[in-house]
């Protein structure tokens, strides 16, 4: 049961799409805006050595202004390395940072980040506190614990601890990681969802600012959750079933009506026209399945999208999809499917 937490405004509880790498990528994130204006949209974990001794930084770090709010969001365990990195995030316009605290991955635990960091919260409180040097609003998304342990109380000091440096945001994916054993997406499967350990988490600390994550797919459920928290994160479902932000922007009376997915198209065609013959068609078009979810002409428009080849340019092939769009869409009222 979730308790009213006396906030009667939804205009302020924040909607989001989650962090979620090769998926969130620029061109994913410009098609999500063009759905969902108001959701606050993240980049894929970028760690701050990729940032900081890569060959093209800039390749990781530039958007297209219609992304905002966009936060960078960051993989590393050093201080001094997130100093430096938060300067190129300010330079380059980000609104926030965010600090990965929730990542499983083998790769990430090798480098002694990620999820690892809930086991060092003095750590994370160093982290969050340099991030936060430039003035850009720091946040932590992390788990509720680290393998099998299961004490609340340890999730709430962690979040105590990073929040005396300074961190007033946090966004709790509601279960455990294991580092042993499972995989990342078993990570996102297996262990025990548990909502109410984050309820409980902004109603003893009510001056932070807390957001839930974890399981969301439908409406109603992730509307529950502004009674007791302050914001919603949506990851698979955003990116699978992407108009379920646009039917959670009315819900939350941030829109009347849904969007014609033909008017999304067309708007993303201006986008790629822009790219002309540098944006190949399968980077934007891997992006596209979830455009008619649940739709009858869902199957040919899968079919269309698993043609796209690297010799065409995305405007020219997302100007077929249009035509597409419009004949099965013509096909559906004249046989009155
Ligand atoms: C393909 C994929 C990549 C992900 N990459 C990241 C990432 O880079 N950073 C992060 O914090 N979480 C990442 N996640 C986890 C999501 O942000 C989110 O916490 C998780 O999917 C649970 O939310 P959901 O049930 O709404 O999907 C990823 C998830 C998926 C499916």
């Amino acid at each position: 049961m979730i308790e009213f937490n006396g906030s009667t405004s939804t205009q302020e509880k924040t909607l989001s799409v989650a962090p979620m790498l090769d998926w969130t990528d620029r061109h994913c994130r410009y098609f999500l805006r063009l759905i969902c204006p108001s959701c606050v949209l993240y980049t894929e974990m970028i760690t701050t050595s990729a940032l900081l001794l890569g060959r093209d930084p800039e390749r990781f770090l530039e958007f297209s202004n219609a992304e905002h709010p966009l936060i960078l969001q960051l993989g590393g365990d050093d201080p001094a390395a997130m100093r430096m990195v938060a300067g190129m995030a300010l330079a380059h316009g980000y609104d926030g940072l965010n600090l990965n605290v929730g990542c499983p991955s083998p790769r990430v635990q090798k480098g002694r980040f990620g999820a690892c960091l809930m086991a060092a919260p003095d750590l994370v409180a160093d982290l969050v506190a340099a991030l936060g040097e430039n003035g850009l609003p720091v946040s932590v998304k992390h788990r509720l614990g680290l393998d099998r342990e299961e004490d609340y109380a340890v999730l709430r000091t962690f979040v105590e601890t990073v929040a005396a440096a300074g961190c007033r945001h946090f966004i709790v994916h509601a279960r455990n990681a294991w580092l042993k054993g499972l995989s990342p997406a078993k990570n996102r499967e297996v262990p025990p969802l548990r909502w109410d350990w984050v309820h409980q988490l902004k109603k003893d600390l009510p001056h932070l600012t807390v957001e839930i994550n974890g399981g969301f797919r439908d409406v109603a459920t992730a509307m529950a959750q502004f009674a007791a928290v302050d914001g919603v994160m949506i990851g698979r479902a955003a990116y699978h079933h992407p108009m379920l932000l646009a039917e959670m922007e009315r819900a939350l009376g941030r829109r009347e009506a849904l969007p014609d997915p033909r008017v999304i198209l067309r708007e993303l065609i201006e986008y790629a026209e822009r790219w002309g013959d540098t944006l190949p068609a399968p980077r934007v078009s891997r992006h596209l399945h979830g455009l008619r979810f649940g739709e009858s002409g869902a199957g040919a428009w899968h079919r269309f999208l698993d043609t796209a080849e690297t010799t065409e340019n995305a405007a020219s092939f997302l100007r077929r999809g249009l035509l597409l769009l419009r004949r099965t869409d013509q096909n559906i009222v004249t046989h009155g499917q």
